[in-house]
């Protein structure tokens, strides 16, 4: 029997789960920037995670808007539609973020302590976010009663 293929919002739970593990490993990296802001290695593979954290994050977002996954959480939990569109609406500033994360960092205006201390916002941010979305769709997804809050 060949395994079916995984519903849009199974999709996205997975790719949230990774993006889990990936947020998790560059905050560990913005806490050591904090601890030891003098080291030279933790900043360079930080700014190289968030850049590919921020491609990553575009082509996550363009998946989840394009999965038809938004129109089937509004369709299955109506009342939760706003909160979907307000989540929607987050994307765009966050790869900004990190857009501007990066450059700040390449023109050395973001050093040290300071570096660390505003990644770590900003992962922090990426995290809640991902949270509520994965919230959101546990809810319309997964529950047994599925369309009740
Ligand atoms: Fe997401």
């Amino acid at each position: 029997m060949t395994p079916r293929e995984p519903e849009p919002h199974e999709k996205v739970l997975r790719e949230h789960e990774d993006l889990r593990r990936v947020l998790a490993e560059l905050r560990g990296l913005a806490d050591r920037i904090v601890r030891e802001p003098g080291g030279r290695d933790a900043p360079r593979a930080l700014l190289d995670g968030v850049e590919a954290l921020r491609s990553r994050l575009a082509a996550h977002f363009v998946h989840e808007e394009e999965s038809g996954l938004p129109n089937g959480l509004a369709d299955r939990l109506p009342h939760v539609a706003d909160r979907a569109d307000m989540l929607r609406g987050e994307h765009f500033f966050i790869l900004e973020d990190l857009q501007s994360l990066v450059n700040e960092a390449h023109r050395s205006l973001l050093v040290g302590e300071e570096l660390g201390v505003r990644a770590r916002q900003v992962l922090l941010r990426i995290a809640r976010h991902e949270e509520r979305e994965t919230s959101l769709i546990q809810q319309a997804f997964t529950s047994d009663i599925g369309g009740v809050d």
